[in-house]
């Protein structure tokens, strides 16, 4: 069921149904993070493999402590810093955080959403004893994370509605990313996946350097070689000039990038910004149009182009 009822969401999850919830990167499909049974429909609900650690959602920063046992003085200043926001920290569990949970490592990753809704939801379910969410993105494991109430009834809908379950609506995402996921273990912070806080930001806080994550780094399944993938094929385009287009494909492109002939527009992004937030839902566009391939040319920059160029990179694959 659709419902923009946050006291409806609630009852819901303190009673062990699901709920997809709006935050700020993207739709979440939540369960209570101490209800097995709810977090293996997670699992299920998504054809999410097992052994894939979930993010644990909190109301505030001082919750993040029950779950995880101790954060270097570097990744308190970011928490202090960039909570409620699109930032996940992975560090040393609690025993709060079971193997479901953490996928049978020794670290969980929790992250305290601005959404206005989900701060809401999760501060009236901490009134009530739930002490957290745990929440992938909204969609089929592998697909186009969900940016809007209707991606999320797309890939889940007939799973949700056939199993009692409710996606809360709070209308489209506003990063339309999903988080950046920071290792807090260690003397530096490693970036697991690239978001909207950049690697730029997080030394300007924390004074400390950022390494990036080498491949088989703890399990991150955003960092699985082939990721966030609509049914068309997603094609890079380097450089306009060489390019040669199958007819009647999509293009996303700066709204600076004209159209090339015969294919079909998916969005005019203006900014940077824009381009995060417009992005799934045009790669979701394609698919409605049953285009077979979709071309685009990634932005360039630092920061939030990198974590662009990250998912469009996946898609690619
Ligand atoms: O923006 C977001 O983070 C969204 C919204 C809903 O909060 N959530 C999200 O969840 O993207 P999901 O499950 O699609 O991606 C979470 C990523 C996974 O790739 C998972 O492997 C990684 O976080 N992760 C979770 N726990 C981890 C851990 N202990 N160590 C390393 N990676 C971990
Ligand atoms: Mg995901």
């Amino acid at each position: 069921m659709i419902s923009n009822d946050i006291a409806l969401a609630v009852t819901a999850l303190a009673s062990g149904k699901l709920c997809a919830i709006p935050t700020e990167t993207v739709y979440g499909l939540a369960a209570n993070a101490l209800d097995e049974t709810a977090v293996a429909r997670v699992f299920a609900a998504k054809e999410r493999p097992a052994d894939h650690p979930l993010i644990v959602h909190v109301a505030c920063a001082q919750d993040v402590t029950e779950w995880i046992t101790g954060l270097p003085k570097w990744a308190a200043d970011l928490s202090a810093t960039f909570w409620p926001g699109p930032l996940t920290l992975v560090g040393p569990r609690s025993d709060l955080a079971s193997d479901s949970v953490t996928g049978g490592q020794d670290t969980v990753a929790v992250r305290v959403p601005s959404h206005p809704i989900a701060q809401e939801l999760l501060s009236q379910l901490k009134v009530i004893g739930v002490k957290g969410l745990v929440a992938p993105s909204a969609n089929r494991f592998g697909h186009v994370s969900p940016t809007s109430a209707k991606h999320v009834v797309a890939d889940l809908g007939e799973y949700l509605s056939a199993n009692g379950d409710v996606i809360l609506d709070g209308g489209d995402c506003q990063v339309g990313l999903e988080s950046t996921i920071v290792l807090a273990n260690g003397p530096a912070p490693v970036i697991l996946r690239p978001g909207a806080i950049t690697s730029a930001d997080i030394e300007r806080i924390t004074g400390v350097r950022v390494s990036n994550a080498t491949t088989n780094f703890p399990r991150v399944s955003g960092s699985l070689d082939s990721h966030y993938s609509p049914n068309a094929k997603v094609v890079l385009i380097a450089d306009l000039a060489d390019a040669d287009f199958d007819p009647k494909a999509g293009f996303l492109a700066l709204a600076e990038v004209p159209t090339p002939a015969e294919l079909v527009r998916l969005g005019s992004p203006v900014t940077i910004e824009d381009f995060a937030h417009e992005l799934y839902g045009c790669l979701r566009a394609g698919d409605e149009l049953e285009l077979a391939k979709i071309y685009v040319v990634p932005p360039i920059g630092e920061g939030l182009a990198q974590a662009i160029n990250d998912r469009l990179q996946r898609a690619a694959f």
